[in-house]
């Protein structure tokens, strides 16, 4: 960065997604099901036959979501550790920013613990300077700058453009929200991490008696950017009369990291019948919950009964409502999953359908005899 660079009040005040990298036992296979599955198409591959020789990732795009899949190829090292600790799981949430170092400089004055100092590489379509911090558990946040950027990816990495033919295209368009799962009694102190690293401000927060079921219970907090750009909700266990949702993801995770992804759709009854039809398996919904619907959210666009055959959730607020469905664990491991969520005025996170959702969870919990 040159020295004329104006300096800013907060350099992560312009921000937004840039990628989301999960670490796999075999990215090969994942890149297939991400593609097969999720309509994902692959622009972009890094591994021996680039020069990289301890891994291979595979980058995938829809619309303005971006997602990197990456194993590694030596028996010891990071992502193999990673893998064999956590099982697949997400390592990086990729934030973009104008000014890598400065955002950077701002998370280290704010207490964070640097992974990757500040880096830049080139190649011939331009340059790109990272960054990274870690977060909870061993998940990092990577600062990119692009300046511009014209490559697939980024340098070390080959445009490769590969789509599976016959997967039906579910239309994903960005990510809408990533939740971290954190210790017990952990909530807090990251939502002040993020409030300090990041200058995040908190837009709101759920306890035990928003979210619990008569068995089992959860505390959130959600911190946005200014621009409600990028928003990370935390959730931490609380105490039940059977074990949390989070505590069995903890367990199973061994710690603090990823527990899903929101992905934004404009027409989530498409996105989920295509979803559906490559093979992706969605939570249920209770049947009592459509009873209730309609006298909860009032009128909708939407004919109750396309909702219901899909067992799609609907919550409403001040400001309008939402849609919104969970598929299932994306890996063995009942860890990571994705949301589906379209939104119609409503900036919530759905605190109507927690009851809902979490009877849905306790019977797949019930089921792995985790409960
Ligand atoms: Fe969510």
């Amino acid at each position: 960065m040159s020295t004329t660079t104006p300096a800013r009040s907060n350099p992560l005040a312009r921000i937004d997604w840039d990628y989301i990298e999960f670490y796999v036992g075999n990215a090969k296979q994942a890149a297939h099901y991400y593609m097969s599955a999720f309509g994902f198409e692959q622009v972009a591959y890094a591994g021996p036959e680039t020069g990289v020789k301890n891994r291979c990732s595979y980058v995938l795009a829809q619309n303005k979501l971006r997602f990197v899949l990456t194993a590694s190829l030596l028996p010891d090292d990071e992502i193999a550790r990673h893998v064999l600790l956590h099982g697949d799981g997400v390592k990086d949430v990729a934030i973009l920013v104008e000014d890598a170092r400065a955002a950077y400089e701002m998370a280290i004055a704010g207490g964070a613990r640097s992974v990757l100092a500040p880096t830049e590489s080139r190649d011939e379509h331009g340059r790109i300077v990272k960054a990274t911090i870690a977060t909870y558990g061993d998940t990092v946040h990577s600062f990119v700058q692009r300046d511009g950027y014209t490559g697939a990816f980024m340098p070390g990495f080959i445009a490769e453009r590969r789509s599976i033919a016959g997967a039906k295209a579910p239309q994903l368009q960005f990510v809408d929200h990533c939740v971290g799962n954190v210790g017990w009694g952990e909530m807090d102190a990251w939502g002040d991490f993020y409030a300090r690293v990041f200058g995040f401000s908190q837009l709101v927060s759920f306890d035990d008696n928003d979210i619990s079921t008569e068995y089992t219970a959860l505390k959130s907090k959600v911190m946005t950017d200014p621009r409600h750009q990028v928003k990370f909700p935390i959730n931490e266990p609380a105490e039940g009369k059977k074990k949390s949702q989070i505590e069995e993801y903890l367990d199973f995770y061994r710690g603090a990291g990823v527990q899903h992804i929101a992905i934004r759709t404009d027409d989530i009854v498409a996105t989920i019948d295509a979803l559906k039809a490559n093979g992706v398996e969605f939570l249920d919904t209770p049947e009592s919950y459509y009873e209730m619907l309609e006298d909860r959210v009032g009128a909708i666009d939407e004919a109750l009964d396309v909702l219901r055959a899909r067992r799609i959730l609907v919550d409403r607020d001040d400001q309008g409502y939402m849609l919104q469905i969970f598929t299932k664990p994306l890996q063995d491991r009942p860890t990571v999953f994705f949301e589906i969520i379209q939104r119609k005025g409503s900036l919530s996170f759905g605190k109507g359908n927690f009851k809902a959702l979490f009877v849905s969870i306790e019977k797949e919990q019930a089921k792995r005899g985790t409960l």
